[in-house]
């Protein structure tokens, strides 16, 4: 594998330098291949990671530091080829090794493991993850927003899944609010306990819209949602069995709209779940003097860096009750204890950005030092998500959006036409083009959406990835008899299979890379250039028709290639598929 090389370089330079190997490492990356496909080296060091790490010595002459260096480098039997560039030297390995490390797992049904046994990776911390994602409101909206984030922490789970932590996938619900004293306020008179069991996401939005018009002009209808609310609060029997009622219908609902989506989550948890604790949060922000009255007769916290109550954030409204914040600062604590994570992650937009910020930052006030664990990824906005229907309102009608229109697509073709199950493979390859898309850029830039292109099978979609996969999939189909434990490496000669090769090697970087910033886009590149390179090999490759060693070790490489094709897929959240 990739760490094969990277070691047997650092252990030279270690040796050379008489510094231990470890030291090398972060400074040693495989160099990107360029789509002119051309004779390059595959791994290069950085003088000035080394003299910025303290490796080498920072002054002199970069320049004469990295000549001098690659003199002392002796070239053998493993790297082949030492040179220099603007402050790097250059390492080219053996081909035939270059074959052989790189294939040699997938001979041995360790498909999935590749890359992941790697040094670089292993100086990662590992530890308990509990990433949040997705936590739509109940009643309301699920927004393109909830649907990134419902992505983006799937794909965080995955990834450091992948990475060897323990994760815990929480989904925070909007489970309690002002929405709750309207929905128990107007269900007597607007809702419908068949339809509620029929579509229950439907219908309680439904309800939701009926009683907050009726509120405008009824201040009957507000004041009936007051006294719900109260009673909710105060646990009355009646009100919390409605309220039970309108939470696990919804949650059984999600729980299948999700599993759709190829999404899944271990703890549901809310808003509601930390009433009294907020409470409590709020008695020991007290207790430890941080909490002030306002002139308004709020609860507040001073936030400011000079104690001047210039930036404040609320805790407490006069009644005494407790906002979004309250309960998030019950949350985290709460969480802490019952998960004991090493980090939390929240993903959310960015308009709440602000809003961890002070989350964190209250935390540590409080003396919960592990708030240094805690992280918000947020990300852009999505302009202009429209069903055929309207706008989104509902998780499902993207969903249903998704499959009509590749479904539509995909007839045209004629390979569809033998599919078993068509709608499934059509749900299947949107949801993966949705997901690129998405992942395509940084995730903090706002992006605007737009049905056609992102279903476009050719050029850089998750259609292109899918049918990549499934083209690869119908290879070895055909091949079956061919594939062998082993292979003869030195049959990988040509420009077209190094590349493919040295491209893979990255692939240990790029999730290195991915865990440190938590950004999508590093894989999802990689996944699509490898898809380029793999497109290259199928033409200029075959398999059928050549010598049966050469087949072989053909087959090798495409097999390899579809496996971390598949691997890197299944890390952003889209389920590789076998035909199409
Ligand atoms: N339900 C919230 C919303 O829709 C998102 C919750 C984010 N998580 C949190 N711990 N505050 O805006």
């Amino acid at each position: 594998m990739a760490s094969f090389f990277r070691r047997t370089i650092a252990a030279k330079l270690g040796r050379t330098l008489q510094q231990p190997e470890d030291v090398f490492i972060p400074a040693l990356t495989a160099i990107t291949v360029l789509k002119k496909q051309q004779e390059s080296p595959d791994f290069k060091l950085s003088l000035g990671t080394l003299r910025g790490n303290g490796v080498l010595p920072s002054h002199g002459d970069i320049q004469q530091q990295t000549e001098h260096l690659a003199s002392q480098l002796k070239e053998d039997s493993v790297v082949e080829g030492i040179t220099t560039g603007k402050a790097v030297i250059n390492f080219k390995v053996n081909r035939k090794l270059l074959a052989e490390k790189l294939l040699e797992p997938f001979g041995k049904g360790e498909d999935d493991k590749f890359g992941l046994n790697s040094e670089l990776l292993d100086s990662l911390k590992r530890g308990t993850t509990l990433v949040e994602y997705s936590s739509p409101n109940i009643a309301k909206k699920f927004h393109a927003g909830h649907l990134r984030s419902t992505i983006i922490g799937n794909f965080i789970a995955n990834l450091k899944e992948t990475l060897g932590n323990k994760v815990i996938r929480m989904n925070y619900l909007g489970d309690w609010g002002m929405q709750f004293g309207l929905l128990g306020a107007g269900f007597g008179q607007f809702g419908s306990v068949e339809k509620l069991k029929e579509n229950p996401l439907q219908h309680l939005f439904e309800v939701y819209v009926q009683v907050n018009k009726e509120a405008e002009h009824n201040p009957d209808v507000k004041q009936a949602a007051r006294v719900f609310f109260k009673q909710l609060e105060q646990h009355e029997s009646q009100a919390v069995s409605l309220w039970q009622q309108f939470r696990e219908i919804t949650v059984k609902e999600y729980r299948h709209v999700y599993k759709r989506l190829g999404v899944h989550f271990d703890v549901y948890s809310g808003e509601s779940f930390h009433q009294d604790q907020a409470q409590e949060a709020v008695r020991q922000l007290q207790s430890r003097g941080l909490l002030k009255t306002s002139e308004k007769g709020t609860g507040v916290v001073d936030l400011s860096p000079h104690g001047d109550m210039s930036s404040v954030c609320t805790l407490l409204r006069s009644d005494g009750t407790s906002l979004y914040i309250t309960r998030d600062i019950a949350a985290a604590i709460d969480r802490k204890e019952k998960y004991c994570f090493d980090e939390m992650i929240y993903v959310t937009d960015k308009s709440q950005e602000n809003h961890f910020s002070q989350l964190f930052q209250i935390l540590r006030a409080m003396g919960h030092s592990w708030a240094d664990g805690c992280r918000h990824v947020s990300f852009g906005l999505v302009q202009g998500m429209k069903t055929r229907t309207g706008d989104v309102v509902f998780l499902e009608d993207v969903l249903d959006e998704v499959r009509a229109r590749t479904l539509q697509n995909m007839s045209q073709t004629n390979t569809t036409k033998e599919l078993e199950d068509a709608d499934d493979t059509a749900e299947k390859v949107g949801i993966s083009a949705l997901i690129v898309r998405d992942f395509k850029g940084s995730l903090h830039s706002d992006y605007k959406f737009d049905w056609e292109r992102i279903l476009q099978s050719q050029g850089d979609t998750g259609v292109f990835l899918q049918y990549t996969h499934a083209r690869l999939c119908s290879l070895m189909r055909k091949n079956e008899g061919l594939a062998a434990a082993t292979f003869n490496p030195s049959l990988l000669g040509e420009q077209t299979s190094i590349s493919v090769l040295q491209h893979l090697l990255r692939y240990e970087e790029v999730l290195h890379q991915s865990a440190q910033d938590l950004e999508p886009k590093h894989l999802v590149n990689f996944l699509l250039k490898l898809s380029h390179f793999i497109a290259s090999a199928h033409r200029e490759l075959p398999v059928k028709g050549s010598q049966h060693d050469v087949a072989q070790a053909r087959l090798r490489l495409f097999s390899g290639a579809c496996s971390v094709l598949a691997n890197g897929m299944r890390i952003l959240g889209i389920t590789p598929l076998n035909k199409m």
